[in-house]
């Protein structure tokens, strides 16, 4: 192994410099290999000054920044690109392209740090012959395969650390205090900063909710003497009898945004005679320095990505599996999201110990 790329794709998640930082410094201590860093994704490919060589020097100071020193694109699929031609927006299979620059670099691996999509377009392209080590990355934590993907730690933290503030607010002005959390399709933001903030109702996309549960748990703390709740809901989350709630409608450039259900449930909540206000942590849970976990996480993925591109694999992505690095293969990662099932038992310690999860 002489030379390896790497790539951030879709958005980021702290811990990505992180990685970055591991993979160069064990490709060169250990291997003595040159590295190049691919920019904005798989965009980087095709960009004039897209591909940057990485040193030790270059990675410098990056352990505990969030971001990506390489910047991320959630728009770039090489099977579809979006492309403006003669005024028209077209869509284009730029993917060959990719892979003739792929090999015009000589890269004898490259590391895709990323998420579903990246790692499924990851996935498509070893099948085209380009050697491929995936990095699970996602504040969601809902990549199949893994334990934990990096940067949901950090997520997690920072929506505990709302909710600890929520509750005192709540608890002066006796309200309900509703704060939506990100995860998409995926509760484990929502479930598990709910547990470790001391929510009182947890509403994730997993379990469709009723309204009156919610009011019933309000009810419930209220004839206790408890006059404030909080609730702790997943931008995914939906009514039993409904549908998610999206703040923008897709189009041929974005994909849909989830956004308002936070909103929703405390308008309903106000109607029943609580006074209820909401917060929408969004991008914040996204931002900022990794903590301790995700940055050894980081940085035992980033290493081991390497080690495994050394060993001549692709088409697989380095997992945590039972406290242990493990690797999957790309298709076993990519073939099913990961879900919070009812019967984890983060699940039943919340209804255990009196959470209302709205079903
Ligand atoms: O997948 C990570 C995530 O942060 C989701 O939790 C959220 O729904 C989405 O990305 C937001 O994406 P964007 O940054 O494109 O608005």
């Amino acid at each position: 192994m002489k030379r390896i790329g790497i790539l951030t794709g879709g958005g980021d998640a702290p811990g990505l410099n992180a990685v970055i930082r591991a993979a160069v410094r064990t490709a060169i201590y250990e291997y003595q290999c040159k590295v190049f860093g691919i920019q904005d994704g798989y965009d980087g490919f095709l960009m004039e000054g897209g591909i940057i060589p990485l040193g030790i020097e270059e990675v410098r100071g990056i352990l505990a920044r969030g971001g990506t020193i390489l910047g991320a694109a959630n728009r770039g699929n090489p099977f579809a690109r979006k492309m403006l031609k003669r005024g028209k927006e077209v869509t284009v299979d730029v993917s060959a392209e990719i892979v003739k620059k792929i090999k015009r670099q000589k890269l004898d691996a490259l590391l895709v740090l990323g998420g579903d999509g990246t790692l499924h377009i990851a996935h498509e392209l070893c099948q085209k012959g380009v050697p491929i080590i995936g990095v699970p990355k996602t504040i969601d934590n809902d990549i199949g395969g893994t334990e934990v993907s990096f940067g949901f730690d950090t997520a997690l933290n920072v929506a505990t650390a709302a909710l600890d503030r929520l509750q005192t607010t709540a608890e002066s002005h006796h309200r309900v205090m509703v704060v939506e959390l990100m995860g998409r399709d995926a509760g484990f933001i929502a479930l598990n900063a709910g547990i470790s903030g001391g929510a009182d109702v947890i509403l994730i996309p997993e379990i469709p909710f009723q309204f009156e549960k919610i009011l019933a748990k309000i009810h419930e703390r209220a004839k206790r003497g408890r006059k404030f709740s909080i609730i702790a809901v997943s931008e995914g989350a939906k009514p039993k009898d409904g549908a998610q709630i999206f703040s923008r409608k897709g189009d041929e450039i974005y994909v849909p945004r989830l956004g308002g259900v936070g909103q929703v449930v405390a308008d309903y909540i106000e109607k029943q005679g609580f006074e209820s206000r909401v917060t929408v942590l969004g991008h914040v849970q996204r931002g900022g320095t990794p903590t301790a976990f995700d940055r050894v996480l980081a940085t035992r993925y980033g290493s081991a990505a390497v080690r495994l591109a050394a060993q001549g694999k692709s088409d697989c992505m380095v997992a945590l599996n039972g406290g242990m690095i493990t690797s999957v293969s790309l298709a076993q990662a990519t073939a099913r999201p990961k879900r919070i099932q009812l019967t984890d038992d983060a699940v039943i310690a919340a209804r255990n110990i009196g959470i209302a999860l709205g079903d």
